[in-house]
């Protein structure tokens, strides 16, 4: 056995499973503590006054399908969310082990483990280039449970490269730490994403997070999957039971369609990759600024350094001139300060109007400085 699963909390590996109450429909089902009989308005197919097949075999089947792996590698659950908190739980343990996060980044991984009492390691990002600082985070990877990693990371863009996915996977493998890769903008990068399960023997020690959110436009469906090694998958499927119990039929219905049928993810990818390039042409360097990162994802990673230091005071003042609602990049952590993270989540009108009265407040900050 790897000695990779010494990592994960050894109260949690001894836990005696829960087990739930069969599920399958075509049993005389006395069982089960649930309602006979529909709610009002239930109108589904299937009615939903029955406990759901708590990992739906269709939908897992088309997950694993997606990484051709066998079925005990994939646990279905609700968003990559759930999946964030649920490792952190299953691998520290409260005031003792702790996670490395590298700023700005996506921020839940930091409330999770803050909510499960882990400590946090932060190695922040380059703030020029918003590279990984990898000798960094090798030497705090070895201090943590968990290293994550977020590529196309929010809110940067940033696409990590293959040299850089293979160094760190190597160090992993050298000193039998799990990377968490979380993928979910996986679509937005295609032909450059690199998983560290491309890399040989990390299959064993990567646990890729992702979900129809952002690949497939289905954020509201509220649909995630964790693939790794079947051990770990058994044990995360108790805890995913105890928390969620789930997914609710039709839910998992029409995300196991959208991933049969690849809806809609071409035509995600393509209109925000054109987004990101409206931005990229629209701020070429006039009055000092640029947008910076932006490589993959659904952001626009905008440096206002040259009018305003900080990307907060910026925002705001935004907002009050000019009606446009941005995220300060001091939200993310240190390494954005003096950014704006701009969603491209509007109609391309709206985009086009927002760059207007961007740049327009740009200049007259320029000119006022
Ligand atoms: C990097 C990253 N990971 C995970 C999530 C959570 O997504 P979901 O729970 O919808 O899968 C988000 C949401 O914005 C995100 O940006």
């Amino acid at each position: 056995m790897s000695s990779v699963l010494d990592l994960a909390r050894p109260d949690i590996l001894a836990l005696q499973p829960y087990a739930h109450a069969a599920w399958d429909p075509s049993l005389e089902r006395l069982h089960a503590n649930e309602m006979p009989w529909r709610a009002q308005g239930d109108n589904s197919a299937a009615g939903l006054n029955r406990y759901p097949e708590p990992q739906p075999h269709d939908l897992v089947e088309r997950m694993a399908s997606l990484y051709d792996v066998p079925l005990a590698r994939v646990l279905v659950g609700r968003g990559s969310d759930e999946a964030i908190d649920l490792l952190v739980r299953a691998f520290c343990r409260a005031g003792l082990d702790g996670v490395v996060i590298t700023p700005p980044t996506f921020g839940f991984y930091k409330v999770a483990a803050r909510v499960q009492g882990a400590g946090v390691i932060e190695v922040p990002l380059d703030r020029e280039t918003f590279a990984l600082d990898l000798p960094a985070v090798l030497e705090a990877g070895r201090r943590a449970r968990i290293v994550f990693l977020c590529s196309p990371n929010n809110p940067t863009g940033t696409v990590y490269s293959r040299e850089t996915i293979e160094a760190i996977a190597q160090f992993a493998k050298d000193h039998d730490l799990w990377l968490v890769s979380d993928e979910v903008y996986w679509t937005h990068a295609k032909g450059t994403h690199i998983s560290p399960l491309s890399v040989p023997g990390m299959a064993e020690r990567t646990l890729v997070i992702n979900s129809v959110s952002k690949s497939h436009g289905m954020t509201g469906w509220r649909v995630g999957w964790m693939r790794g090694p079947a051990w770990l998958i058994e044990k995360m499927n108790h805890f995913n039971l105890i928390a969620t119990y789930g997914l609710p039929d039709f839910v998992s219905h029409a995300a196991a369609q959208a991933l049969d049928n690849d809806w809609g993810v071409e035509e995600i990818a393509q209109r925000y990759a054109a987004r990101r390039e409206l931005f990229r042409r629209a701020f070429d360097g006039s009055n000092g600024v640029i947008i910076r990162g932006s490589k993959g994802g659904m952001y626009a990673m905008l440096d206002v350094r040259a009018v305003d230091s900080d990307g907060e005071r910026f925002a705001f003042a935004l907002l009050d001139a000019e009606g446009v609602a941005v995220m300060p990049g001091e939200s993310f952590g240190h390494a954005a300060a003096g950014h704006i993270r701009i969603s491209l989540v509007q109609d391309d009108a709206v985009l086009a109007d927002a760059i207007a009265r961007i740049k327009r407040f740009v200049a007259a900050r320029a000119l006022a400085a």
